[in-house]
């Protein structure tokens, strides 16, 4: 596919699809800008480049409807500031009125659409819809990783209108990373996977199965691989539909040779309140009434070993419910562990970068994706369809 530097964008029209799909407080006051940051390169490269920049992005899941909380006017202010540079708010992101204003723009402009979900025909990937976006444009770019794995009408439909379409910046450095990481890998290739639920990790688990050298589990996941080996975790957190498969994974692992490591002792609790009594107890200990809430010291000790040769690592998940502080310690550990190697490493997953940021390592880790649902697409090995559409423009010759 075409990236953005391979395109003559100097006085052209340049529609930049980006996902600052970012978090607010209840004053819409944004409480982490990472995205916003991370498509500051393409942005300011287009603006350095003479364009037109017209950006537009989804922001939260209004379903088709006006919904002002969710307006990305609060975004347009701080890419301003980071720009310094003002950035201009359209009323709404299709029709005659920002037709109108695209139309006065001058080179080194840059406006703001508003959230495109507030049509319904964004994620019904509605062609006539994508039509009336691609009519503000002469160029294309892509660079919204974080919402390439839905068939959206701005990140599908909309590169059958553009004549040009291409990359960006951090659509480009999101996927060599991953392939780095993934396609040929150097070795040991360690995975380690985190987080609530096998169900919405299975395919990536089994794809992965393939690909790695050594596995590791935790957060509350990791209770169904342990019920699955017999052991009584109490009132812990398990997908009982799944204990089968759980033992069935762990055995295809060990088949194909893949290393793989789950628990060996955690931190319980009665209920979810931090301030509630906690214990460190093997998991063959958990006590009836408690609940696994975070991986244990020795865990963590185990898994630091685990990594110690490694020169590939990816992570997504947390290993507990790291969101209060008694049961942050293991996934801090983790974040400290995987900083402090010199493995090539990858990181993804809303979750996991929160607790990196947390852990403050955020500097030592080799790239973390801005991606949740896309970076598990990639680990599933599903091709993103915003990535096939700008290949398939690649194809047709623009
Ligand atoms: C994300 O936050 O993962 C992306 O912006 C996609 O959002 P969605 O899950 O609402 O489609």
């Amino acid at each position: 596919m075409k990236t953005i530097k391979e395109i003559d964008i100097s006085g052209k029209r340049v529609f930049i699809r980006v996902d600052v799909n970012v978090p607010m407080d209840k004053f819409q006051n944004i409480t982490d800008d990472n995205r916003i940051k991370a498509i500051l390169p393409t942005v300011q490269y287009a603006l350095d480049h003479h364009a037109k920049v017209i950006l537009s992005s989804h922001l939260g899941r209004p379903k088709g409807k006006v919904v002002s909380e969710m307006s990305l006017s609060p975004v347009a202010k701080r890419l301003g500031r980071y720009l310094n540079k003002s950035v201009k708010m359209a009323p709404d992101c299709v029709g005659s009125e920002v037709e109108a204003l695209v139309g006065q723009m001058m080179p080194g402009d840059i406006i703001l659409l508003e959230n495109l979900r507030f049509h319904q025909g964004e994620q019904d990937n509605d062609e006539t819809f994508a039509a009336e976006l691609a009519r503000l444009c002469d160029v294309y770019i892509n660079d919204a990783f974080a919402v390439c794995h839905r068939r959206n009408a701005s990140v599908e439909a909309i590169t059958r209108f553009v004549p040009v379409c291409g990359a960006g910046f951090l659509l480009q450095n999101e996927l060599s990373y991953f392939k780095k990481a993934l396609d040929n890998p150097a070795r040991p290739l360690v995975a380690i996977v985190g987080g609530a639920k096998i169900s919405s990790k299975l395919t990536a688990l089994e794809n992965m199965l393939n690909q790695v050298d050594k596995f590791i589990v935790g957060g509350a996941m990791a209770n169904t691989f342990l019920k699955s080996m017999g052991i009584d975790v109490g009132k812990s957190r398990t997908e009982d539909d799944l204990v089968m498969t759980a033992g069935n994974l762990m055995k295809k692992a060990t088949d194909k040779g893949v290393k793989f490591y789950v628990p060996v002792d955690a931190v319980v609790a009665g209920s979810q309140n931090p301030d509630a009594d906690i214990k460190i107890v093997p998991v063959q200990e958990v006590p009836d009434g408690s609940m696994i809430m975070d991986i244990g010291p020795a865990t963590s000790l185990l898994f630091e070993e685990v990594l110690a040769d490694a020169k590939t690592i990816v992570w997504n998940g947390p290993m507990g419910v790291f969101e209060e502080e008694p049961f942050s310690k293991g996934t801090l550990a983790m974040a400290r562990t995987v900083a402090e190697s010199s493995a090539l490493s990858i990181v993804g997953g809303g979750d996991t970068d929160v607790a990196i940021h947390k852990a403050g390592e955020s500097d030592r880790i080799t790239y973390i994706s801005t991606g949740g649902g896309a970076f598990l697409a990639l680990l599933e090995g599903k091709p993103l369809p915003g990535v096939a559409a700008l290949d398939k423009v690649n194809m047709r010759g623009n």
